[in-house]
């Protein structure tokens, strides 16, 4: 009997569609430099010809919409569905013996990544489950972040290439090119430092940070302030272990190590709560901080939804994001910074908008740009965190990121944020009040080529002709002179000054 079963068996598992079967529960471990692993979780049915059941792959969670083909040559597209994002995942495989080899690109022309997945215990990988929130009440105020933060963030310029060594060397630059003396402080390492769990459920870094607490010890040392970064979900954006279940135990080891900064990003949550557990989850994590000991910056990431200027203070949050990333071009700097005006009255002493970190000096944006960029965001009274590579900047550059004039508009300390007062076409008037009684005043050129813009004082709020102004490019004092004043301002340029009364 015995010796008939087994030819019968290997029959059956060579002929392709025939017995082998999907079904079942297959992960996919792809080894990282870092010592990490980012694995694809295939959960899967097969009847017939027909595959359904999940892929979970970082944050990302489809549900397979289609599937072709047969164990010997399948293909199984996942659909998630996210507000109102859809996106689609492909995946061609075969089943060779215990092996189910995959492959696919993260976008049509990207390079194909191919996987070997085995099978996985049921259950390893399935969908997380929403955790248990506490009832709301208002997080104390933590003392905080009284002006904007100021500081360098890795993700802009090094994404999942920070490490240890390259943070020092950020710190030893602030601390020795003037931007510490400007005000810069926090040294912000970005996603992408995270290791394993232990069996306590006690966070690790990966093998980029070998001693979290030294560094720490390090940047203290140069009279700088360390960040770090996590997500309320399993996961971070880069596909990193999150907090998820694990948020004050992951808060008392920060304070260990010696951190002054959490930037906390919704990405890996957004599939288990709901939008309208956003309150409670960042409230979890601002109540954890704070019972820490530390006093640790809390910085929401969540890109703006459901009114997060509304809340962020009451879960604790010193800052929090309004948009989605910024990228490294006029387009998407102009189109964030621009769109901020409505968000004014929600800035103030301890709690600010954040219009995304600083592109500054990363090369996508010419000089008047960039200064256009500075300038904004110091109305906006934003997060000043560079995101360049401060080892190595240029004469032009830094003198746009250590402009103390414009500094000081971004550090106000009555925390005002601008608004835009006037617009014709592409041209823009913002207006920030400040705390000795003069005003800032940007004359913001949009379009592409040079504009003559008048600021009408009466037109802007000015109940009498301010007298002087400084420009705060060129440190010049101007004399005023009547009811308004014209500059002819570069295309995407900008003309700030510091006007007095
Ligand atoms: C999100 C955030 C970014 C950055 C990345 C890291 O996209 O908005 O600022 O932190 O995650 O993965």
């Amino acid at each position: 009997m015995k010796a008939l079963f087994l030819p019968l068996m290997l029959l059956l598992a060579a002929t392709p569609g025939m017995a082998a079967n999907l079904t079942g529960n297959w992960v996919a471990a792809q080894p990282l430099a870092d010592g990490t692993a980012r694995r694809t979780y295939f959960n899967l049915e097969q009847d017939g010809s027909h595959i359904s059941g999940t892929i979970r792959t970082n944050q990302f969670y489809y549900t397979i919409t289609e599937s072709t083909g047969s164990p010997a040559d399948f293909t199984i597209i996942g659909t998630e569905q996210d507000g109102k994002t859809t996106r689609h995942v492909t995946y061609k495989g075969k089943l060779v013996g215990d092996e189910l080899q995959v492959s696919t690109r993260r976008r049509p022309n990207a390079p194909l990544i191919e996987m070997v997945a085995h099978r996985a215990p049921t259950g390893e990988g399935a969908m997380p489950a929403r955790l248990a929130l506490p009832p709301l009440h208002d997080v104390p105020y933590n003392g905080l972040a009284k002006t904007p933060p100021m500081g360098w963030n890795s993700w802009n310029k090094f994404a999942s290439k920070v490490d240890d060594a390259s943070v020092r060397q950020m710190a030893d630059a602030m601390a020795t090119n003037g931007m510490k003396d400007a005000g810069y402080v926090y040294v912000n390492i970005d996603d992408t430092w995270q290791g394993e769990r232990d069996a306590q459920g006690n966070i690790h870094p990966n093998k980029k940070f070998p001693d979290m607490k030294a560094l720490a010890d390090y940047v203290h040392s140069k009279g700088l302030k360390l960040g770090i970064y996590s997500s309320p979900g399993p996961n971070t954006c880069a596909g990193y272990e999150g907090s998820y279940g694990h948020e004050d135990r992951d808060a008392r080891t920060y304070a260990a190590w010696g951190i002054d900064y959490l930037k906390y990003d919704w990405c890996g949550a957004r599939n288990i709560y709901k939008a309208e557990d956003m309150q409670a989850v960042y409230q979890k994590m601002g109540d954890a901080l704070q019972a820490a000991g530390r006093p640790i910056v809390y910085s929401l990431c969540q890109y703006g939804l459901d009114d997060v200027w509304k809340w962020g203070p009451k879960v604790g949050g010193n800052l929090w994001r309004t948009t989605g990333d910024i990228r490294d071009s006029w387009a998407s700097m102009s189109k964030i910074g621009f769109s901020q005006s409505d968000l004014a009255p929600w800035a103030g002493p301890g709690h600010w908008n954040d219009p995304d970190m600083l592109e500054v000096g990363n090369g996508g944006m010419t000089d008047t740009e960039y200064k256009t960029h500075m300038s904004l965001w110091s109305m906006l009274a934003a997060p000043l965190l560079a995101g360049n590579d401060l080892r190595h900047i240029e004469p032009s550059i830094m003198a746009i990121l250590a402009n103390r004039d414009v500094i000081a508009i971004d550090q106000d300390p009555a925390g005002h944020e601008a608004q835009c007062l006037w617009h014709s076409g592409e041209q823009e008037i913002w207006v920030r009040p400040l705390s000795d009684g003069s005003h800032a005043v940007a004359l913001f050129n949009r379009a592409a080529d040079s504009a003559k813009i008048t600021a009408k004082w009466a037109d802007l709020g000015f109940r009498s002709a301010p007298q002087h102004a400084r420009d705060l490019w060129l440190h010049q004092d101007i004399t005023l002179d009547g009811p308004e004043y014209s500059s002819v301002v570069p295309g995407h340029g900008v003309m700030m000054l510091r006007v007095y009364r």
